[in-house]
């Protein structure tokens, strides 16, 4: 198949691209670095500097929508909240009019979300069909899902996507401090809702294949844990790991609103892969860091 991924360059992007490759599919990467393309997500890859190189007569069968403005590395002024705005949401409706415009349809189109859609909830499970909860984050997500909806004639995916553990960066890297302490944040119950990056590519794979399966789509692990339990795994895992406690009040002066993003959580339970009959490799928390973590 011809696949279009924005933000193929990132910590999900890379992975998905090699993989899709060793499936033999055609990639079109669209980077601001189109230059590095080859070199992050492999030779044979094509990039796109910009989606005014989509001609209408131009071919893709499936686009993963991923780019956007990392959220958590810089203060959130008004200047950055828009700026994570626009990576995500004007990026998006710049692709859903270059859908419009193509002569021939893609199949499906998979675009980014997060489980930030359903703010801060305690211990509530939520599923798909749980609604949207308050702040920023959530805000962000729920303008995000509603410009991939405006894209007609295709089958669309929502990814709420869950903290995706991977060797390369991403919430393991915060939370594992070079001097080999696992941090816990503030008080500890709040829930995280992880993935293992190999299920979250496999998972891209399914949801490419399985034609039932359309809207939003929990990107998580069956066994979410709360923080307290993923410190105490992660020292479990990493032998010779501290357990360090960073203090709520600490958090919310060095990371004001952002602070919102370690310690408030979502219990998410990702009910519309398990009915596609999706096995997870990694369904629980000491195997994915096992794995992680291993060599
Ligand atoms: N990783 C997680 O735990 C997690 C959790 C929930 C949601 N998500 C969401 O899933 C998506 C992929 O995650 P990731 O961890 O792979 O992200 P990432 O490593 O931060 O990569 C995102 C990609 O987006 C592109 N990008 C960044 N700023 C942009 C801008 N201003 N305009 C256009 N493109 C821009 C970059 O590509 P170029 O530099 O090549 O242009 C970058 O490679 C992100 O949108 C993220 O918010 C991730």
């Amino acid at each position: 198949m011809r696949i279009l991924i924005t933000g193929g360059t990132g910590l999900i992007g890379r992975k998905l691209c090699r993989l899709l490759h060793e499936k033999g599919h055609q990639i079109t990467v669209l980077s601001r670095r189109p230059e590095s393309v080859p070199e992050k997500c492999g030779a044979a890859v094509k990039a796109f500097a910009s989606l005014d190189e989509w001609q209408p007569d131009t071919v893709f069968d499936v686009i993963i929508n991923l780019a956007g403005e990392p959220i958590a590395d810089k203060a959130w002024s008004e200047k950055r909240r828009q700026a994570l705005l626009d990576s995500r949401v004007a990026l998006t409706e710049k692709l859903v009019d270059k859908i419009a415009r193509a002569r021939v349809k893609p199949a499906v189109f998979l675009s980014g979300s997060a489980i930030g859609y359903y703010g801060n909830r305690y211990d509530e499970a939520l599923d798909e069909s749980s609604n949207a909860g308050q702040g920023f984050a959530a805000d962000l997500c729920i303008a995000w899902e509603q410009a991939a909806l405006q894209a007609q004639g295709m089958r669309v995916c929502l990814l709420r996507t869950g903290l995706v553990l991977s060797r390369d960066g991403g919430i393991l890297a915060k939370m594992l401090l070079p001097l080999g302490m696992g941090v816990r944040f503030g008080s500890g119950m709040q829930w995280m809702s992880w993935i293992h990056i190999d299920d979250y590519t496999q998972l891209i794979l399914r949801l490419i294949a399985d034609e039932q399966t359309n809207g939003p789509v929990n990107m998580t692990a069956p066994n979410p844990v709360n923080n307290r339990d993923f410190t105490r795994t992660l020292v479990d895992v990493q032998h010779g790991l501290a357990a360090f406690s960073a203090p709520s009040a600490l958090l919310n002066l060095m990371l004001g609103e952002r602070a919102g993003l370690l310690l408030e959580g979502q219990r998410v339970l990702p009910n519309k892969v398990l009915a596609t009959g999706y096995s997870f490799r990694y369904p629980d928390l000491s195997s994915a860091l096992g794995n992680l973590l291993s060599a």
